[in-house]
C-alpha cells in the first residue's frame, strides 16, 4: 500500500537501555527479541533501532566504526537476522538507524583519512589547515571558529599531518566529506546491503547536516558563546536536495514498502515541504526540533517554563504548512529528549493522566507518531544526583566546558537534571524486581528507583493503565481514518491552558480538548452545535455524557476525544458550505 505509514505509529528502541539478555548490563538484540511480543501487544506497526553497529560508543553508538556488521556488545549479524524475522513475523517492519553525516575516527575509511596528506581517502573527509599565518596547534589557530555541538571547537588538530579535521559533534566522529562522490556511492552501496538484508528503512541521523558551505566561512559569535555559530553553514547547505534525491534514485527507486525518515534539526517548515514532497522523490518525513526547544532560553541549556501557547503555535503552524503536501514525524520523547511527562506533564499526583493526555494530544496531531520506549508507561526523569551519575557525553562535555568557564556547578546540574538526554536512557522498567528486570547484571547507569511503582508488568494487568491508553490510541489511528488522513484545524489558539482542535476526514469530525494544566477549567467549545450529540471515543476519566456540548468543564489534566459522523455524507458539504 502506498503511504502505509501515514496509518503507522513507529516504536523508538534504545538498545543498550531496552532489555539485556545476556547478564553484562548493557542491552543487546537478543533482549529485543524476547520483547518482541510485549511491542505487538501495544500494536505497533514500525520498531526503529537506534545504532547497533561497532563502535567505540563515545556517543553511544551514534559514533560508527563498521557499518555492516553489529556490536559484539549487542549480538551478531545472525542474531540481527533472526530479530529481523522475528519483527516481521509479528507483521511488524524494522528500520535501522542511518548515521552518515560523519563517522567513527575508528571506522577504517578514518583511520586511512588520516594516515598521510596523499592518502586515496584524504578526501573523504573535511581536512583543513591552520588559519592563515598562525600555526598549528596555537590557541585560536582552528581553520575557522565553529564550535561543536558537544562542546569544544568542531576542529581537531591530527599530528601526523599537521591539519585539523572537522567534526559537528564529538572529536571522535569526524564529518565525511559529501562534496566526493566516492563518499556517496560507499553510503548508498551501504544502505542497499542492508535492504537487500530485508530491512524496511531507514531513520537518518542528521541528514539535512550533509551539505556544508565548502568555504567553510567563520560563524557569527552570539553574545556569551564561545564560538561562532555554524548553522547557517551546514544545515540544509548548498546541494541538500541535490544528495538527497541522488540517494532517492541510487538506493530506494523501484523497492517497495519502505520508510524514509529525515532527522533535521534546524529545518523550517519550507524546507520539509521540499523534502517530503512526493513529486520530489526525497524523503517520507521529517523529523523536526521546534516544539521540543519550546522549553529552552538562550541556550539549550537553559530550561523555561512550557507557554503552551507556544507550543500550540508551533505545532499548528507545522500542521498548517504540512497540510497539503509533505508530511511530518510527531513524537515528544526520544533518546535526545528529557522524558515528556516530566518535562510538559505532571510528574506527580498527576503522572498517569497528564501522561495519557500528552499521548492523546500528540497522536491525534496529522503525522506519524513515534513512541520512545518506556513513554508508554509513563516514564519520568531520572533523580540525578551528581555528575558522576551521567554518562551523555553531551551532559560531561557541557559540565566540564560551563565549570572550567567559571559557571556555577550546582546551577549546571540543575539544568542537566532537566534537559540531560541521559533521562531518556535508563534502563527500561519491566517489573518491580531490583534492577527492573532489564539486566541480571549491573546496569550500565542506573535504573530509575521508581520502577517499583512504574513497570510495564503492572501496566499490562491494569486496564486503566498509561500503556492500555497508548494501545487505544494506536488502535484509534489504524480504525479511524479520520486519525490519518483528515486534516488539521487548532481551536482556542490563545488559551493558555487548553489545547484544542479538530480533525475531518469525508463525513467524519473528530474533536481533542486537552486541559494541561493541574487546574480545573471551563471552556465554551467553538462551534459547540456542530459537536451536539458527538460520542466520547476517548478520554482520561470517566465522563458523564448527559451534559450539552456548549461549555464543558475539564478536570485536572483531563483529556476527551468527541467524534461526530455525518449520516449525509460529506461534512465539508453539510456544515462549512450548507451550514443548514
Ligand atoms: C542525533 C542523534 O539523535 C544523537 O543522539 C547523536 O548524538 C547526534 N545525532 C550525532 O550523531
Amino acid at each position: 500500500m502506498q503511504q502505509w505509514w501515514k496509518e503507522s505509529v513507529v516504536y523508538q528502541i534504545w538498545p543498550r537501555s531496552f532489555a539485556d539478555g545476556d547478564g553484562d548490563g548493557i542491552g543487546d538484540l537478543g533482549g529485543i527479541t524476547s520483547r518482541l511480543d510485549y511491542l505487538a501487544t501495544l500494536g505497533v506497526d514500525v520498531v526503529w533501532l537506534s545504532p547497533i553497529y561497532p563502535s567505540p560508543q563515545d556517543d553511544a553508538g551514534y559514533d560508527i566504526s563498521d557499518y555492516q556488521d553489529i556490536d559484539p556488545t549487542f549480538g551478531s549479524v545472525e542474531q540481527f537476522d533472526a530479530l529481523l524475522a522475528a519483527v516481521h513475523e509479528r507483521g511488524m517492519k524494522l528500520v535501522m538507524d542511518l548515521v552518515v553525516n560523519h563517522t567513527s575516527d575508528e571506522h577504517p575509511w578514518f583511520v586511512e583519512s588520516r594516515a598521510s596528506k596523499g592518502n586515496p581517502k584524504r578526501n573523504w573527509y573535511w581536512w583543513r589547515p591552520a588559519r592563515e599565518g598562525m600555526n598549528a596547534g596555537d590557541p585560536g589557530a582552528e581553520p575557522n571558529n565553529w564550535g561543536s555541538i558537544f562542546s569544544g571547537p568542531a576542529w581537531e588538530l591530527d599530528e601526523t599531518t599537521g591539519e585539523y579535521y572537522l567534526h559537528l559533534f564529538s572529536r571522535k566522529q569526524p564529518d565525511l566529506n559529501w562534496e566526493n562522490p566516492e563518499v556517496r556511492q560507499a553510503v548508498y552501496a551501504m544502505m542497499r546491503w542492508w535492504l537487500d538484508r530485508g530491512v524496511d528503512g531507514f531513520r537518518m541521523d542528521v541528514i539535512n547536516f550533509i551539505s556544508k558551505v565548502t568555504s567553510l566561512p567563520d560563524g557569527h559569535v552570539h553574545d556569551g558563546s564561545l564560538y561562532g555559530d555554524a548553522m547557517p553553514y551546514f544545515v540544509d547547505g548548498p546541494r541538500i536536495h541535490e544528495f538527497i534525491q541522488e540517494m532517492h534514485r541510487e538506493v530506494f527507486a523501484g523497492r517497495e514498502g519502505l520508510i524514509t525518515v529525515g532527522e533535521m534539526p534546524g529545518v523550517t517548515v519550507e524546507e520539509a515541504r521540499l523534502y517530503t514532497d512526493p513529486a520530489r522523490r526525497e524523503l517520507d518525513m521529517v523529523f523536526q526540533f521546534e516544539h521540543v526547544q519550546v522549553d529552552h532560553g538562550e541556550t539549550r541549556w537553559d530550561p523555561r517554563p512550557l507557554r503552551l501557547r507556544d507550543l500550540k503555535a508551533i505545532l499548528g503552524r507545522w500542521q498548517a504548512g504540512l497540510a497539503k503536501v509533505g508530511w511530518n514525524s510527531l513524537y515528544w520523547n526520544n533518546h535526545d529528549q528529557p522524558r515528556v511527562v516530566s518535562r510538559f506533564g505532571d510528574d506527580g499526583e498527576h503522572r498517569v493522566r497528564s501522561a495519557k493526555l500528552l499521548g492523546t494530544v500528540l497522536h491525534l496531531h496529522r503525522g506519524t507518531p513515534y513512541i520512545y520506549q518506556g513513554e508508554e508507561l509513563g516514564m519520568t526523569n531520572a533523580p540525578f544526583a551528581s555528575i558522576d551519575d551521567f554518562r551523555d557525553i553531551q551532559s560531561l562535555n557541557h559540565y566540564a566546558e560551563a565549570v572550567s568557564t567559571g559557571a556555577d556547578p550546582k546551577a549546571v546540574l540543575a539544568a542537566l537534571r532537566v534537559l540531560s538526554r541521559d533521562n531518556a536512557r535508563t534502563p527500561m522498567q519491566w517489573d518491580d524486581t531490583e534492577n527492573a528486570g532489564f539486566t541480571t547484571g549491573t546496569p550500565w547507569i542506573a535504573v530509575n528507583p521508581n520502577h517499583k511503582g512504574i513497570n510495564a508488568q503492572t501496566e499490562l494487568a491494569d486496564e486503566d493503565s498509561v500503556f492500555h491508553h497508548y494501545r487505544r490510541l494506536i488502535e484509534l489511528r489504524h480504525t479511524e481514518p479520520a486519525v490519518a488522513h483528515g486534516d488539521f484545524r487548532m481551536l482556542l489558539a490563545d488559551h493558555e491552558q487548553v489545547y484544542a482542535f479538530a480533525r475531518r476526514y469525508g463525513s467524519t469530525e473528530l474533536l481533542v480538548l486537552a486541559n494541561f494544566s493541574g487546574e480545573p477549567t471551563t471552556i465554551e467549545v467553538p462551534d459547540a452545535g456542530r459537536w451536539q450529540g458527538a460520542e466520547l471515543i476517548l478520554a482520561n476519566y470517566a465522563v458523564d455524557a448527559t451534559g450539552g456540548m456548549r461549555h464543558l468543564a475539564l478536570r485536572p489534566w483531563e483529556a476527551r476525544v468527541y467524534r461526530v459522523r455525518s449520516p449525509l455524507g460529506s461534512t465539508k458539504d453539510n456544515i462549512v458550505t450548507n451550514p443548514s
